[in-house]
């Protein structure tokens, strides 16, 4: 095999035993590149290693809900709480402190107020637009995502608008342009359009600024496939029992490679800032190919589902769930992301400030 750099093998000088002074020892093999050596000590690991994860890396999910002072577990996702608004403001002061640049919001919306149209998705005092002047308030250095999509708001679970069992497309993107203003309006850094209705990021990009939003980014969820992996998300925001059928009319076919990247370069001519891949490990050669093809800002998301496998298997303590939790990271990283949305990220940040 020849090797990339440097001089080709056949031109090293082969040494014999007795030319190196050394007695002659008939068990070692005469190689010239020797790949463990630079793996002999934790500072030649460091010296070499070619990706690193720093909490620069990061964007923490966090699930909102009505009340005060309240904090609700969510039996999927072991560690994770949904969050009164004023405790969502406590974590992203920790978020701050551990210098995690953006944390993202999702809503439990309260059963009463979802309806057939997702209504609540435009009322500019819902729950992710308190949570956001809240936060905006408190933590005004840290970064600040939305989802754009109706799912935590219908009756039916659904991203979009549905009629006879269809999701509508045009229609849908119609409102989704008015959640986004509703959002920039409460202080949203970053609109994140996670519906996948076709042309969603050009009408929105197109309404923020006519409404002089220039300044808020877009980051499509470019690549969002119809994914098993979401189940304990649903149960976060309590679409998951309400959801009738399925995404697929909307969500990419996990089969499709060549139809990621035809999405991801619409969403680049619509405007968006930055893209994102989802779901994360199982998509890792869509993340790969799509930072090849664009260099882009390129964002994954460790989904909910990623996330409680982890965390279940090291509940039955049948993996190191720190040392999991770590590497699924460090892939996403070596694959070309430049971040990762992860529900890990506090317990990592923590772990990369220890270092
Ligand atoms: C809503 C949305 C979903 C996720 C993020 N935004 C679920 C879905 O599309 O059904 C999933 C995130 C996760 O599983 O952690 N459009």
């Amino acid at each position: 095999m020849a090797i990339k750099f440097g001089r080709p093998i056949e031109a090293r000088a082969r040494l014999t035993p007795v030319e190196t002074g050394l007695p002659a020892d008939a068990d070692r093999l005469d190689l010239p590149t020797r790949m463990r050596r630079n793996r002999r000590s934790e500072w030649a690991r460091r010296l070499v290693r070619e990706n690193v994860l720093t909490t620069d890396d990061l964007i923490w999910p966090l699930f909102v809900m009505d009340g005060e002072n309240a904090r609700q577990p969510i039996a999927s996702m072991p560690g994770v709480e949904r969050l009164s608004v004023d405790q969502a403001v406590r974590e992203a002061t920790r978020a701050a402190q551990l210098t995690i640049p953006c944390i993202a919001l999702f809503p439990y919306t309260d059963p009463s107020l979802r309806d057939e149209t997702g209504s609540e998705a435009l009322n500019p005092d819902n729950l992710v637009c308190r949570a956001i002047r809240a936060i905006k308030k408190e933590v005004p250095e840290i970064g600040i995502l939305c989802d754009v999509a109706l799912d935590p708001f219908t009756s039916h679970g659904h991203d979009g608008l549905l009629r006879d069992g269809e999701i509508l497309n045009d229609e849908t993107v119609a409102v989704l342009t008015r959640q986004a203003i509703v959002q920039a309006q409460a202080g949203c850094d970053i609109i994140a359009p996670s519906d996948m209705m076709d042309g969603r990021v050009g009408a929105i990009r197109k309404a923020l600024d006519a409404a002089n939003f220039t300044d808020v980014s877009i980051m499509a969820y470019a690549a969002k496939y119809a994914s098993a992996f979401y189940g304990p998300f649903r149960d976060a925001v309590g679409s998951a029992k309400t959801l009738t059928g399925d995404k697929r009319s909307y969500q990419m076919d996990p089969g499709n490679t060549d139809e990621a990247l035809r999405e991801v370069a619409l969403d680049i001519e619509e405007g968006a800032d930055m893209i994102m891949v989802k779901p994360g490990l199982p998509y890792l050669d869509i993340v790969a190919r799509v930072k090849d093809a664009f260099g882009m800002p390129t964002f994954a998301y460790q989904v909910s589902g990623e996330y409680a496998m982890i965390m279940a298997a090291a509940q039955n303590g049948w993996l190191d769930g720190e040392r999991a939790m770590t590497e699924s990271l460090i892939a996403f990283k070596r694959a070309g992301a430049d971040g990762v949305l992860t529900y890990f990220a506090p317990r990592v940040a923590e772990k990369l400030k220890q270092r």
